[in-house]
């Protein structure tokens, strides 16, 4: 084993140490084998963790292929370990647009029976490329942006096979989004700039579920925190949970930090550069690297220079400099480690069963966007009860009936 491979390794075995829901499934898998003779194509972070799971799913009798979900986002090490192990990874730290559009398509040449996709981007692939259903029993999408992306292309009737959104599940946004977010934004924050947060003004742009995480972590740190919305109803959350919420060009005159999290594009723009506080850090939690404008702060900058490893110094013609960490792309995975194991532990268990139940149904469902079957997400929460420390009571006969009889309206 060369010593990448033997540091992926121990990274491995120290998340699956520490993911006893996924291990679980893992075993059970091991026994029934629901992915007997049949090909699983990931497009997912890879690294330790995700290389977890696609071992529980190998463990299932999967054939697996993996690709990397952003070229940021991989840990060369894992890749290096899977390799040894025998999963076919294309994935590389750094790797251009054009390399991961071919790794994307090596995942689809691989002619999968099931998808496991981060961001939709391999179900567009096929639905573009392939145009017809051929194989594939359907996918399970792990992430807001994905399933934004594929409920519109089930509205504009383009969807050929069914998609679970896992994203949307108890156990994964009200989690991953606002637990694994929060902590691993911080974590990458700190690990690109060494900076401090206390006293700094941090604006946290989208208060969605990662929204919400992130800013409540910056404020836990001592931050001051403002939120900037273009939805009222998520402002008025953000006001009452105890932040400014103001418009971005008034923010960015205060910002020490600012932090984009909205699924959106253009959020940091030319207009805002103008405005922005000297010194002002910029990071993106959000999928893709379209919520600050490179393009804007390229064209503004008179000089750019990298002055920590990915950390941009961009410098406006009046002397004000702004820090751009991970070229914008998602921070959490550029610079940090992605979410913490224990989150990453909830979100790929639910993946893995929800693969598996594409698995064993795909073929009977039509061609829709489907939420997570509400057994697997309580199966996941009651699975991780140990884990997590907690336990709960279990309803008498009487409390049964009682909620019982509300639910059915006598
Ligand atoms: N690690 C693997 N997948 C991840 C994701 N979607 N977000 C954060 N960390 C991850």
């Amino acid at each position: 084993m060369s010593g990448d491979a033997e540091r992926g390794q121990l990274k491995i075995d120290w998340a699956r140490a520490h993911m006893p829901v996924l291990e679980g499934v893992r075993r059970r898998f091991e026994s029934e084998q629901p992915f007997r003779g049949l090909t699983l194509s990931l497009v997912l972070h890879v690294e330790a963790k995700t290389a977890a799971l696609a071992l529980a799913l190998r463990a299932g009798g999967a054939h697996v292929h993996v690709a990397a979900g952003n070229p940021l986002s991989t840990d060369d090490d894992a890749v290096a370990a899977l390799r040894a192990l025998g999963v076919d990874v294309r994935a590389k730290k750094g790797e251009s647009t054009a390399e991961y559009r071919r790794d994307i398509e090596a995942m689809l040449a691989a002619d999968p029976d099931v998808i496991v996709d981060d961001g939709a981007d391999l179900v567009a692939l096929a639905l573009t490329q392939r145009g017809e259903r051929g194989k594939i029993r359907g996918s399970t999408e792990e992430t807001t942006t994905g399933v934004t992306r594929l409920r519109a292309m089930e509205r504009e009737g383009r969807l050929l096979f069914p998609a679970i959104a896992v994203n949307d599940a108890d156990m994964k946004h009200l989690m991953d989004n606002r637990y694994g977010t929060g902590q691993s934004v911080i974590e990458g924050l700190l690990t690109a700039t060494n900076l401090l947060v206390a006293g700094k003004v941090a604006v946290v742009a989208g208060y969605g579920w990662c929204g919400k995480g992130v800013a409540r972590r910056l404020a836990g740190l001592g931050a001051e925190v403002i939120v900037t919305e273009i939805d009222p109803v998520r402002a008025i959350e953000a006001r009452l949970d105890g932040f400014r919420v103001r418009p971005m060009r008034e923010a960015v005159r205060e910002a020490d930090l600012l932090v984009t999290v909205t699924g959106n594009t253009q959020v940091v723009r030319a207009e805002h550069f103008e405005q922005l506080k000297d010194g002002c850090v910029l990071a993106n939690a959000g999928h893709f690297d379209v919520e600050i404008s490179r393009s804007d702060l390229e064209r503004l900058a008179v000089a750019h220079r990298t002055v920590r490893p990915h950390v941009e110094a961009y410098r406006f013609s009046d002397g004000r400099t702004a820090y751009l960490i991970g070229e914008g792309r998602l921070v959490n995975l550029a610079t940090g480690q992605g979410h913490p194991v224990e989150i990453m532990d909830l979100s790929f268990a639910l993946q893995a069963l929800c693969a598996e139940h594409i698995a064993r149904h795909g073929r009977s469902m039509p061609p829709k966007v489907y939420p997570v079957p509400p057994e697997i997400d309580r199966a996941v929460a009651r699975s991780a009860l140990p884990a997590f420390g907690a336990a709960i009571d279990e309803p008498t006969d009487l409390q049964r009936k009682y909620a019982l009889s509300w639910q059915e309206g006598t």
